[in-house]
């Protein structure tokens, strides 16, 4: 189901304060989501001096325009003109499931991928994995891990 009233947009540098309480919020969430874990000077660095256009946010118009959404490029693991990578996608909890995160990722299919670029995402939970699938994603490669002291 839809939702009202949710403004989707590239964040400008001015956003900061407003993408911290954000990441603060997310740092409640059961499963600490990556992009909240360097929410100190890292993440403050990186939405201010960052390439313009790697964050898109979606907003709440009716909640005093608080953001609801996040998407972050990775601008480290991007590859110029060539791949998007996607390092995280964020929705609050009580938001979810209304096509915030669909949206989200169409404004940075919008605004972003001039050239065709692919875009790249690693899932780490079977829920991202439906997400992103439904989106039309596809699997690239399976990742394995094994601990010898198990
Ligand atoms: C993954 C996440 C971003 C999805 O955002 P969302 O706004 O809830 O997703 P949407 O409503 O846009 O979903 C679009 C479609 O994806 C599928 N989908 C989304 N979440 C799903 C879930 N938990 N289980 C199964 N399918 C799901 C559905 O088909 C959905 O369409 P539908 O509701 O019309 O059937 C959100 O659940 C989230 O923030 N999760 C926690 C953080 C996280 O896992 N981040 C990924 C790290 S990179």
């Amino acid at each position: 189901m839809e939702i009202d009233n949710i403004r989707y947009r590239v964040a400008v540098p001015e956003d900061h304060e407003k993408v911290i309480e954000f990441a603060l919020q997310a740092l409640y969430d059961a499963k600490l989501p990556k992009f909240a874990q360097d929410v100190g000077d890292e993440l403050i660095e990186r939405i201010k001096s960052g390439e313009a256009g790697n964050v898109i946010i979606a907003e709440d118009l009716t909640a005093g325009n608080k953001i609801v959404g996040y998407l972050e490029i990775d601008s480290n693991r991007s590859k110029k003109g060539k791949a998007f990578y996607i390092g995280a996608i964020y929705v609050l909890p009580e938001y979810r499931r209304k096509h915030v995160g669909k949206n989200l990722f169409n404004t940075m299919l919008r605004e972003k991928c001039k050239n065709n670029e692919q875009i790249r995402v690693e899932a780490l939970t079977e829920s991202e994995m439906r997400f992103w699938k439904r989106l039309g994603f596809r699997i690239h490669h399976y990742a394995l891990f094994f601990n010898p002291n198990e």
